[in-house]
């Protein structure tokens, strides 16, 4: 079984949006998804993952647009497509039922936290979109059904997917900085704790939100960002499970695609690209290393 995990497009394809967004970000979004249309490079993929941020969106209304346009792109899909909440799709809004209705109505109001049950793994789908901005019932509501997702099929390899990193994937003061908003990492603690409590089975975590690339290994479960495709470096993740395994593989979109200027680390938001003591390069800061880019996760 192979699956690819997209993020980060930021698309804007209703007409006349509200804020400019990255610059050549949609040419980048309807290249990544016409990959797995019919006759597509990746069209024999199992199923793709949206792991949030598919859309700009600025209020509801410029979120409900491009929500609707976008869907003709996901409904042309040769695979099923599993949406993951991100902070665009709802305005960090997590937990207020006005702004997550677009993305309910578009996906149903069940796939916000939700597990894909497969024979060889249980792929739970959390949305923490909205850390430091959720509402108190909502951070409630999401650590009890996390804790119920993990608890599910006990001695199942389990994989997360949430927006938001649940670690920081750089030096947490640099990646802070270079970040530039609170959510670097998932801040509620419950989750880390309900993490390593109930997540024995939990071999791998999948994330985007950061628009950089990078794994990080703690107490034996990898964490994996991809950059996702509107910032540079723009790339997205191919996992193969097989009985014994998931083997993660980081792809870079192709080259002509590129545009340095989507950088959000680096020039030119900042006068120099931030780096950290383990990614003494402003490149590997981006990218990741390459144990960072392909690694093997035993099950
Ligand atoms: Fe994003
Ligand atoms: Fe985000």
């Amino acid at each position: 079984m192979k699956f690819a995990v997209i993020n980060d497009l930021h698309a804007q394809f209703a007409p006349n949006p509200k804020q400019p967004g990255y610059p050549g970000a949609n040419e980048r979004a309807e290249w990544m998804l016409a990959q797995f249309a019919q006759g597509g490079s990746l069209a024999k993929m199992d199923f793709v993952i949206g792991a949030g941020d598919l859309i700009h969106g600025e209020d509801i209304k410029s979120i409900s647009a491009e929500l609707k346009a976008l869907h003709p792109y996901l409904r042309n899909l040769a695979m099923p497509f599993y949406p993951c909440c991100g902070n665009h799709e709802i305005r960090q809004m997590e937990g207020d039922p006005a702004y997550e209705k677009p993305y309910a109505k578009t996906f149903g109001a069940d796939k916000f936290d939700y597990a894909i049950s497969l024979p060889a793994v249980e792929i739970i789908v959390l949305n923490n979109a909205g850390t430091y901005h959720l509402t108190p019932q909502r951070r409630e509501e999401r650590a009890l059904k996390f804790q119920a997702m993990l608890e599910a099929r006990p001695g199942v390899p389990k994989i997360v997917i949430c927006h938001i990193p649940l670690v920081s994937l750089r030096d947490r003061d640099a990646l802070h900085e270079s970040f530039g908003f609170r959510s670097y990492r998932c801040l509620e603690v419950e989750i880390l704790d309900l993490l390593d409590v109930y997540g024995a089975d939990v071999r791998l975590v999948v994330s985007g939100h950061l628009h950089l690339t990078g794994m990080v290994n703690r107490r034996g479960v990898r964490h994996l960002v991809t950059a996702g495709t509107a910032s540079f470096p723009h790339d997205y993740a191919l996992i193969t499970v097989s009985k014994k395994q998931l083997a993660v593989e980081v792809r870079n979109l192709p080259k002509a695609l590129h545009e340095p200027a989507s950088n959000i680390h680096g020039l030119p938001r900042y006068a120099k690209g931030y780096i950290d003591p383990k990614h003494k390069t402003h490149a590997s800061y981006l990218r990741g290393l390459a144990t960072e880019r392909r690694f093997v996760v035993k099950l």
